[in-house]
């Protein structure tokens, strides 16, 4: 990773924006990575802007790396007044623009903020935002009924 890459990844982890669960939020969408196993959620919330519907705000929570929280920070930023379609039409270096190209270890970093903001501008007009809990609150318990405790027992050794 070039130092100013890194340079650029540090200064908006230590400042992220648009950090933290939107409440009233009009859409949201949580994505896991395959590759990684990290996860990231995102709150949109829309006004009217010159007879179009626009994003006025997005925020997120994320449990992943350090170029995941970077970039959903410089993407926060860049999504606010554009439309569902322009923003749906950004891919995941269009997101991490603001930082600079992302070695190929790290694409799929930006591509964990993408995939959130296409769930949540997906589901937009269904999500039932109101009652989705925080990310954090999603792991933060067992759900009744859907806890299966399997306990592994390996053959002890003959002889
Ligand atoms: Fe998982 Fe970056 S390593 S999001």
């Amino acid at each position: 990773m070039s130092d100013d890459l890194e340079k650029r990844i540090e200064a908006a982890v230590k400042n992220p924006q648009n950090l933290g669960e939107m409440e009233n939020a009009d859409a949201i969408g949580t994505v896991g990575s395959a590759d990684c196993g990290d996860m990231l959620r995102m709150w949109v919330k829309f006004k009217e802007e010159g007879g179009r519907k626009v994003i006025d705000r997005a925020t997120f929570q994320t449990f992943g790396c350090q170029t995941a929280i970077a970039v959903a920070s410089v993407a926060t930023e860049m999504l606010a007044g554009k439309t569902v379609g322009e923003a749906m039409s950004m891919s995941g270096e269009d997101l991490a623009a603001p930082l600079g190209a992302l070695p190929p270890v790290k694409i799929h970093c930006a591509q964990l903020v993408e995939g959130a903001l296409r769930s949540a501008l997906s589901g937009e007009a269904a999500a039932p935002v109101a009652t989705a809990p925080t990310l954090l609150q999603s792991f933060a318990g067992p759900k009744p009924g859907n806890l299966k405790i399997v306990l592994e027992q390996k053959d002890a050794p003959s002889g």
